[in-house]
């Protein structure tokens, strides 16, 4: 696992986006997971800068994000779906039909399950995945538990989670459940970033780095992740020991 710390959530930005840079000058029909939540935020301004500059182009990659709210209509303010498309997909020269996202309003989640794990796996598997992580250590949506899970499924939230996330959800109705892909689904990816900013993130990143591999902290797996990239501003990181903080 390797550790790089930033001043400033623009440096990290930039960090990441080099990340994909690289990749798709190598790889233009990479196949991309990416994520919600305010932590990527900065690094999706600077994908879009970038594929208005004609640095990079989104035109022949196919992406899959990571998870969805169960229950709320697709173009809910507050679906992921929204999310992607508003802060992502509508600036840059992806094709809309190759941009993934599951279905929370699916009648048959388990299928919906399997038809994204599927096309996941059609696609030949995910190149890039992008994550940031909750203050209880989740991915995607993958919550403490008492084992890892495998590949996509509906999780009932945790309280934390829900507690975190409700201030998106100004009505107070929050959704309760989610599909997401598992932690096996995540771990498959060939390389992985992870962005984590703010010190309401210190603990869990301690936890992912040098607590125990254990499903009570889902991120903790990436310590056995061969190409995983935690990049995180200081408050984040707050928590290392020197060691850790040294691992670039
Ligand atoms: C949600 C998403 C996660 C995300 C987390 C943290 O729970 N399912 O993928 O990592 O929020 O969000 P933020 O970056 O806003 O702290």
């Amino acid at each position: 696992m390797q550790i790089r710390i930033f001043e400033t959530k623009e440096e990290i930005a930039a960090a990441a986006a080099d990340v994909y840079a690289g990749l798709l000058a190598k790889k233009p029909d990479a196949v991309l997971g990416f994520a919600t939540g305010a932590s990527p935020l900065p690094t999706y301004a600077e994908l879009i800068r970038r594929c208005e500059a004609g640095a990079i182009s989104f035109k022949d990659v196919k992406t899959f994000n990571l998870d969805e709210y169960c229950g709320l209509p697709a173009d809910d303010e507050n679906s992921y779906r929204t999310f992607m498309f508003r802060n992502l997909f509508s600036q840059i020269d992806i094709r809309p039909e190759n941009a993934h996202l599951l279905d929370g309003n699916a009648p048959d989640e388990e299928a919906e399950a399997r038809r994204y794990d599927r096309m996941i796996e059609e696609a030949g598997g995910v190149d890039l995945q992008l994550l940031g992580i909750g203050t209880n250590g989740h991915i995607g949506f993958n919550e403490p538990g008492e084992s890892f899970t495998k590949s996509t499924f509906v999780v009932q939230l945790a309280e934390s989670t829900i507690r975190s996330n409700s201030i998106y959800f100004k009505d107070g109705n929050m959704p309760t459940s989610a599909v997401t892909m598992g932690i096996g689904s995540i771990f498959a990816a060939r390389k992985i970033i992870l962005i984590a900013t703010g010190e309401k993130k210190a603990e869990a990143i301690r936890k992912t780095v040098c607590g125990d591999i254990t499903p009570r902290c889902p991120a903790s797996i990436l310590q056995l992740h061969p190409d995983t990239v935690l990049l995180l501003d200081k408050a984040a990181a707050a928590l290392l020991g020197e060691e850790e903080r040294s691992r670039v």
